[in-house]
């Protein structure tokens, strides 16, 4: 973790990006399993890390990085899931430029001559520095077809010294043709109560004063992604002079507090009608169109419910619902039957 002090601002996320696997919070199934490899001496040709946004791929494609070169301060040390963090292999990687360590972004060398001059031609030499020579491939999903496919018999038998590690959020979008050749991992989305110790654990290393409630909040609205929570607990921070409270964060979140949407549901599902029209009248006072947002994340919302949107249209008096309406529309504004 580096000194603010001299290299400028650092946001929270990257600040505490964890070096090793006992900072990685919500990942133990994974981590246990990574270990267990490790000790066995039977570690994958190639790992598949896949999750939501912000749970920890690249983190943890960086620490297996570090484990799988990492010779102990002493010089001697072999493969470990405990990396040092201080030899030259462990530093190197850190900051990103050991020579064995290749990091690439799929997103942008999607195309097979990026693969064929990044990987397949360069898999055969051996490592310059360390044991293995690592390739991290991140957002692998997007790689075209052809790139998949010139991958495919590098990846079914690598030379001994070569490691794949690949990250992806749209597992669904990677061929199974390359699935099968690597040990998958699914990093979970982080429990509320890890996540909200965890974000205890930073505003108290930060010094920073902030309600338990307003941790509540922020981490609901991360939807157990810790990136999106870190970067709400940096805001909120900023936010508030002295305590951060629930109230402050409440209106920094605004319309992104999708869990808003939530308590709207609640209330209407609990017969709650007070609740529910002040929930409504607080989130449009936000600016938030609640009834889009209730059907894009349920869909079956009474609210949102198409066939009653025009069947409680009055505009039209013998208006037959239409289903072919993109979206829902909120009655009885933006109702399109009229058309
Ligand atoms: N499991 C975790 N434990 C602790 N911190 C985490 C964890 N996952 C993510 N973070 C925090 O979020 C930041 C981003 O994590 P990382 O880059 O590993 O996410 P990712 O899963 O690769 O996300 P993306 O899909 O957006 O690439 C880290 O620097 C760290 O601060
Ligand atoms: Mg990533
Ligand atoms: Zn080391």
């Amino acid at each position: 973790m580096s000194d603010t002090s001299h290299t400028g601002y650092q946001v929270l996320a990257r600040k505490y990006r964890p070096a090793t696997f006992a900072d990685l919070i919500g990942q133990d199934a994974m981590v246990r399993t990574l270990k267990n490899a490790f000790e066995a001496d039977r570690i994958a040709q190639a790992f598949m890390l896949t999750g939501i946004r912000g749970t920890g791929k690249t983190t943890t494609a960086r620490i297996i990085a570090k484990g799988l070169n990492c010779i102990g301060v002493d010089g001697t040390g072999g493969p470990t899931t405990d990396p040092c963090g201080l030899c030259q292999n462990c530093v190197a990687i850190t900051e990103g430029r050991h020579v064995d360590v290749m990091e690439m972004d799929a997103a942008s060398n999607t195309g097979v001559q990026n693969i064929r001059d990044a990987i397949i031609e360069t898999v055969s030499y051996r490592a310059a520095q360390a044991r293995y020579k690592i390739f991290i491939i991140d957002e692998v999903h997007m790689l075209s077809t052809s790139a998949f496919n010139a991958l495919l018999k590098t990846l079914e038998e690598p030379p001994a010294h070569v490691k794949f590690l690949f990250a992806t959020t749209e597992i669904r979008k990677v061929p199974v043709t390359v699935l099968s050749r690597c040990q998958r991992f699914d990093l979970r989305r982080i429990e509320p109560e890890v996540m909200i110790a965890h974000l205890q654990k930073v505003a108290a290393q930060e010094n920073a004063q902030i309600a338990e409630d307003a941790l509540a909040l922020i981490t609901r609205a991360a939807e157990g992604s810790v990136r999106d929570a870190m970067s709400l607990l940096d805001q909120a921070i900023a936010h508030g002079a002295g305590e951060t409270t629930a109230t402050q964060v409440r209106a920094m979140l605004g319309l992104a507090d999708r869990g808003r949407v939530l308590d709207l549901f609640e209330a209407i599902m609990g017969g709650d009608a007070a609740g529910a029209l002040a929930e409504l009248g607080g989130q449009y006072a936000d600016g938030a169109d609640p009834v889009a947002g209730a059907a894009r994340s349920g869909g079956n919302h009474p609210l949102v419910e198409r066939d009653q949107d025009h069947a409680r249209c009055r505009r039209r008096p013998h208006h037959r619902p239409r289903r072919t309406h993109a979206r829902p529309v909120a009655w009885p504004t933006a109702c399109r039957c009229v058309r």
